[in-house]
């Protein structure tokens, strides 16, 4: 396969997991949180495909156009690791949706950025909250979720947040 071939799937296998994902939170209340804005493609697609919730993007180096730029109060501008732990407040809530594309081409990057961001974020899901992510996550309380089946395997992933992994969290 083609690099070119390789991108294109990468990113029909992106749409895919984001639409099904906007299906799946339909009755789950909560804002959206996008972990990577780089150039604003899928931050635009979400505001697009779930209208009528509030987004905040979280990104250490903002450079998207700023038609594709979300607005002040929106956007948390600094490494996850810091922004991250108690963003709930600044959301107003859990998240419905939590989408996380945040790798690199460096793997052994990702393997690393996301052995911690799995636990970090699941406390910011509402119980029955989706993450659907880049990067395979491993956390208390992540199901995996099968993915569309334009999706290809290993490609992007599905969780949803289990009642069990709230109640851990609350004790
Ligand atoms: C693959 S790009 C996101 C692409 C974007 N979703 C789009 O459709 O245009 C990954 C983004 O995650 C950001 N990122 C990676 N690790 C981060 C970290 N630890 N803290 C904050 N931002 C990070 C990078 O700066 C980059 O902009």
């Amino acid at each position: 396969m083609s690099r070119l071939d390789s991108f294109i799937r990468r990113l029909l296998a992106q749409r895919a997991c984001l639409d099904r994902a906007a299906v799946l939170v339909g009755g789950v209340p909560g804002p959206v949180v996008e972990l990577g804005l780089g150039n604003g493609r899928t931050y635009d697609h979400l505001r697009q495909i779930l209208p009528e919730r509030r987004i905040y993007v979280f990104e250490r180096a903002p450079a998207a156009h700023p038609l594709c730029t979300p607005a002040a109060g929106y956007l948390v501008v600094g490494d996850f690791a810091e922004t991250l732990p108690g963003a709930v407040t600044r959301l107003g809530g859990p998240a419905a949706l939590i989408h996380a594309d945040v790798g690199s081409g460096d793997e052994t990057a990702n393997a690393r950025l996301a052995a911690w961001l799995g636990p970090l974020i699941v406390p910011m899901l509402a119980e029955g909250g989706i993450i659907t992510s880049d990067q395979r996550l491993t956390a208390e309380g992540l199901a995996p979720q099968p993915v569309p089946a334009e999706a290809d395997k290993g490609r992007y992933y599905l969780y949803r947040r289990t009642a069990m992994a709230r109640r851990a969290a609350a004790s």
